[in-house]
């Protein structure tokens, strides 16, 4: 998705701008440009490519304002070149914009009869048009805007500057994240806090359909009407030693290793160490507006969370991508504890299949971002419906989470890779913990079992550790592994959609055909796939589903797959039957997930590292997807 980054002050503009986009560079773009008040003007750069190509335009240059746009863009419409990379400018007017116009044909074809002349293929472009034309009627920019913005159907943020009123920038959004930061006699705005927490950590969040009028030493907040909005900041606890690697060569590799603190962050607020039970804390349901969930009543938002969980006759697990792996999981925790009916969908097909939502149903929606459109859209409707709703984000403050009726959240810190990882496998352990409470609500949770759950998850992240020190196994596994034509993922039960997930990691970082199946599916036709360029990578712990999941192996190698096998504690049998077999340590069949994906994002990293890849910004990819 794009990122964008504002700047008012006394600093210089280009630094600051150029440094911002840098933090978001995760995101995925390709390319990036910036316009900076030099004068009178807004003197505009852009660049096709990576943020280097930018900056050694610009290192040398000097602008005398104090005021900039910048933008790193990743292409809806139009191909990736310097003519479509934003800012776009019109005479007096320029603007960087994330999202989609989606009525720009008719916005276009309704300028084309007035005369405008179009540089670019975007439908960004168009906004600056009509905030231009908007203009010439003697309006300002920010009257200009108020008229613009009944005009836009589509999910955006953008900025807008003009030469007419050089010291102030106009921000508004319907959809993707636009954050303000206020500092000492300076503002950042921008769509990630990453760009802000360098310079401040006292931010606004910017609703949908709320627009703020920008100076150096102050902004106001007002409504697509313009009657005036009063906003209280938030103090940030994101601080810019999080987003550096620490050492490691991609975020993706330090995340992995961060993997265990994750978990034990994710869960540490939620246990009653004395008792080794669950008591979820700050999901706030029934508070009727967004509060600080900090200063909630514990016990009696805990008490409140029970009851509603009681009422619960139906979940709806709803997510994208590995989110929504992390949802099947929590499909096979629940279930068995609770026999409450859970149904675990992508967000993109939820949210246009016209779901039947029974009454007392309860909606869970997964993301990391926050700010994945489909998953927000799927959340909005259900919404709609009157069900009660459940996040678990790893954004706080992010839209998912601030328009859900409850809230969790992942404690993973900053997730900088595209690819996923610690933001996983702390779902997957808020997702024992929600079990664990639905059980309670339900009554139907033994004391024991609850105890002894509790411990094993306390027990999680040194197993965990344990799991990591395959990192230099498939460092050296890696060049072989390159060389297959593809991958083949297996499991069965709860480690199905681990399965899934390591499919995914392959897929997203290697960049080559990976598979994830139910185990038990092989014969109904993968097995056909299998031959000795075909690697099998078969999750196989020792649980209830071993021996089932150890003959589909058998299939597999009889006909000479190449069989890489995850499983647990001692076990020649499997050994013998693997050309790489990995063993984790014995733990029961709710952390076996927790443990065996390690290996997985391992091989995944192993495989694109030695490929040349850019494991943490792969090809295509975006971080949040904020856009259909
Ligand atoms: C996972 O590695 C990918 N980056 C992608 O599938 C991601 O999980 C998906 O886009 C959902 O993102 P979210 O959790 O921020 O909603």
């Amino acid at each position: 998705m794009c990122g964008i980054v504002g700047y008012l002050g006394e600093k210089d503009p280009k630094e600051v701008i150029y440094k911002g986009l840098k933090t978001l560079e995760y995101r995925g773009y390709d390319s990036a440009g910036m316009a900076i008040l030099d004068g009178e003007h807004f003197r505009r750069v852009r660049a096709q490519g990576k943020l280097n190509n930018l900056w050694a335009k610009i290192e040398k240059d000097s602008f005398s304002g104090s005021v900039g746009i910048g933008h790193t863009r990743w292409a809806t419409h139009g191909i990736p070149n310097e003519a479509n990379a934003h800012p776009h400018a019109v005479e007096t007017v320029t603007i960087v914009h994330n999202g989609i116009i989606e009525n720009y044909q008719e916005l276009k074809a309704e300028l084309a009869k007035t005369g405008s002349k179009f540089s670019s293929d975007t439908d960004s472009e168009l906004v600056a048009h009509l905030i231009y034309n908007q203009m010439q009627s003697g309006q300002g920019l920010l009257e200009a805007v108020f008229e613009v913005i009944p005009r836009l159907i589509g999910a955006y943020s953008i900025l807008a500057v003009s030469e007419d009123s050089p010291d102030e920038v106009v921000a508004f959004k319907n959809g993707p994240p636009l954050l303000v930061g206020m500092g000492e006699n300076e503002m950042v705005v921008a769509s990630d806090i990453q760009a802000i927490v360098p310079y401040t950590q006292t931010v606004f969040y910017l609703e949908d359909n709320e627009v703020a009028h920008i100076k150096q030493d102050s902004v106001k907040f007002m409504d697509t009407a313009g009657v005036a909005v009063k906003k209280v900041p938030e103090e940030v606890e994101w601080n810019q030693e999080q987003v550096e690697k620490g050492g490691y060569p991609y975020f993706m590799l330090k995340e992995i290793y961060e993997q265990p603190r994750a978990v034990a962050q994710a869960i540490e607020p939620h246990i009653d160490l004395k008792n080794k039970s669950v008591r979820l804390a700050g999901v706030g349901f029934g508070i009727d507006k967004y509060e600080d969930l900090s200063k909630l009543d514990r016990d009696a938002d805990w008490q409140k969370t029970l009851s509603a969980f009681s009422q619960v006759e139906r979940i709806f697990i709803v997510a994208c991508g590995t989110s929504y792996y992390a949802g099947m999981v929590g499909e096979y925790l629940i279930e068995r504890i609770t026999g409450i009916p859970v149904e675990v969908d992508v967000a993109s097909e939820f949210r246009y299949r016209h779901p039947v939502i029974p009454k007392n149903s309860l909606m869970i929606v997964v993301s990391q971002s926050g700010e994945t459109a489909d998953t927000l859209a799927a959340l909005r409707n259900v919404k709609k419906s009157g069900a009660m709703t459940l996040s678990i984000c790893n954004v706080s403050r992010s839209s998912i989470d601030r328009e859900a009726d409850g809230h969790l959240y992942m404690n993973a810190g900053v997730e900088v890779g595209v690819a996923s990882t610690k933001a996983f496998v702390s779902t997957l352990a808020l997702f024992n913990l929600l079990a664990l409470s639905f059980g309670k609500a339900k009554g139907c949770l033994e004391t024991a079992t609850e105890q002894q759950w509790i411990e094993d998850l306390l027990g999680a992240p040194a197993q965990m550790e344990k799991v990591l020190a395959y990192d230099k196994y498939f460092d050296e596994a890696g060049n072989d592994l390159k060389e297959y034509k593809g991958f083949l993922y297996m499991g069965r039960g709860v480690n199905y959609p681990i399965a899934l997930e390591g499919a995914l990691k392959l897929k997203e970082l290697a960049y080559m055909h990976a598979e994830g199946y139910a185990a038990g599916e092989m014969k109904h036709g993968p097995l056909a796939l299998i031959d000795n360029k075909m690697a099998v990578v078969m999750m196989c712990p020792q649980d209830e589903l071993y021996e089932k999941t150890f003959s589909n192996l058998e299939e597999a190698r009889a006909r000479g797959g190449m069989v890489i096998s995850i499983g647990s504690g001692v076990d020649e049998k499997l050994k013998n039957m693997s050309e790489h077999y990995l063993s984790l340590p014995e733990s029961r069949w709710y952390v076996n997930p927790l443990l065996e994906v390690i290996p997985l994002q391992l091989l995944a990293y192993h495989v694109a590292h030695r490929l040349g890849h850019d494991v943490d910004q792969p090809r295509n990819l975006a971080k949040s997807v904020t856009v259909e």
